[in-house]
């Protein structure tokens, strides 16, 4: 496995791997996972020098914490920088509930009680709401936090899908670590205003769906068939028609990435990556191969006349269909 390095996370936020593992696969909206393989994969990943995971409470409803618990059982707490969302309702059935999120000052301590026990720490490097809910202005929410932090709970304050206002309004309240949203090849949107504000602020970006849920992959198989409680079932950018011209897409990266002697996750991953020192691109794997294939982007070195033929590849605004169902779109802060 290659050597890790590190970058700061904006001016406020700890400094991180410069590779991210999430670990939402590991429990829940991409099918079927391998419970000993996800502990091994979080340990190859820590011991390869990862040093920021990120999880939500929802993950698998707790299911995804009590995972890391375990995981973290056998390294050192102090190695890892664990970010936490929270306030995404689920339901028994494993189904998400349309309501807005429950982030009120009152769930950020409830919800906070459970995760810690889950994890089984006394601390939390980065919390963060995982959507706005427009009913609760951010300063409440953001002041609990702030709350939680100076009793020692929480280490930094994180966003997540959020725009240039709430940024704002959050930052006056309390400094704030950096922002997860979707950033990838195929999503480009947080380039129009929302990156200027992350660098403005000097708050960080952690970019999930790096490779478009697998699509940017170079591994996705076209007739691969997808359970219901499986995201990309419902994914506009996995449905017939933007199927075939996504992959089109990708065939063309695939082609860039041969050039330069590496796979197309490792281009996809090296872009984001190479898009500004407070970026940190978090990789969705959940088995050993694919965190070794995707950890070994760090040693690409993009130069110019790369980026250009990647942009060539895959312009911005290219993918076909938005990156959520239209009805959670809607419920985007990022995107008003
Ligand atoms: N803040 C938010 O709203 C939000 C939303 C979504 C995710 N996240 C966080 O961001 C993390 C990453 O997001 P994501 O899982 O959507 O990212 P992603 O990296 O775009 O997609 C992960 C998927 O890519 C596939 N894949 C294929 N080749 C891979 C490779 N070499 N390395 C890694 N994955 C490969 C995996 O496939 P297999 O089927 O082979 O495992 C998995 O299904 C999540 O785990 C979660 O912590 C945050």
């Amino acid at each position: 496995m290659p050597t890790i390095g590190t970058r700061p996370l904006g001016a406020h936020g700890p400094r991180v791997s410069v590779i991210g593992l999430g670990a939402m696969g590991m429990s829940d909206l991409y099918g079927p996972a391998d419970e000993q393989e996800s502990i091994a994969t979080l340990h190859a990943a820590i011991d390869a020098g990862v040093t920021l995971v990120d999880t939500g409470d929802f993950y698998g409803s707790g299911h995804n914490e009590m995972l890391i618990g375990r995981a973290l059982k056998d390294r050192r707490r102090e190695d890892v920088v664990i970010s936490v969302k929270f306030g995404t309702r689920r339901t028994p059935d494993g189904g998400f509930q349309p309501a807005a999120a429950d982030v009120s000052a009152a769930a950020v301590k409830d919800r906070l009680a459970y995760s810690l026990r889950r994890l089984g720490t006394d601390y939390i490097d980065i919390y963060r709401p995982s959507r706005l809910n427009p009913q609760i202005p951010i300063e409440d929410t953001v002041g609990a936090m702030l709350e939680m932090q100076q009793a020692g709970y929480i280490r930094h304050i994180g966003l997540s899908e959020v725009g240039p206002d709430t940024l704002r309004r959050a930052a006056a309240v309390a400094p704030i670590s950096d922002l997860q949203i979707e950033y990838s090849l195929l999503s480009r949107g947080p380039e129009r205003a929302i990156i200027p504000t992350l660098r403005e602020l000097g708050i960080g970006l952690t970019a999930y769906g790096v490779l478009s849920r697998g699509l940017l992959s170079g591994h996705w198989d076209p007739d691969r068939k997808l359970s219901g409680g499986d995201f990309r079932a419902h994914s506009p950018r996995f449905q017939d028609g933007n199927l075939e011209a996504n992959l089109r897409l990708v065939g063309a990266l695939t082609r860039v990435a041969e050039r330069i002697g590496a796979t197309t996750s490792q281009v996809a991953i090296a872009w984001v990556a190479a898009q500004g020192e407070g970026i940190v691109p978090l990789v969705g794997a959940r088995r050993r191969d694919r965190l070794a294939e995707s950890l070994a982007a760090v040693d690409l070195t993009l130069d110019q006349e790369t980026l250009a033929e990647i942009e060539a590849a895959v312009p911005a605004d290219a993918a076909a269909g938005e990156r959520y169902a239209a009805q959670h779109l809607a419920m985007l802060d990022s995107e008003k």
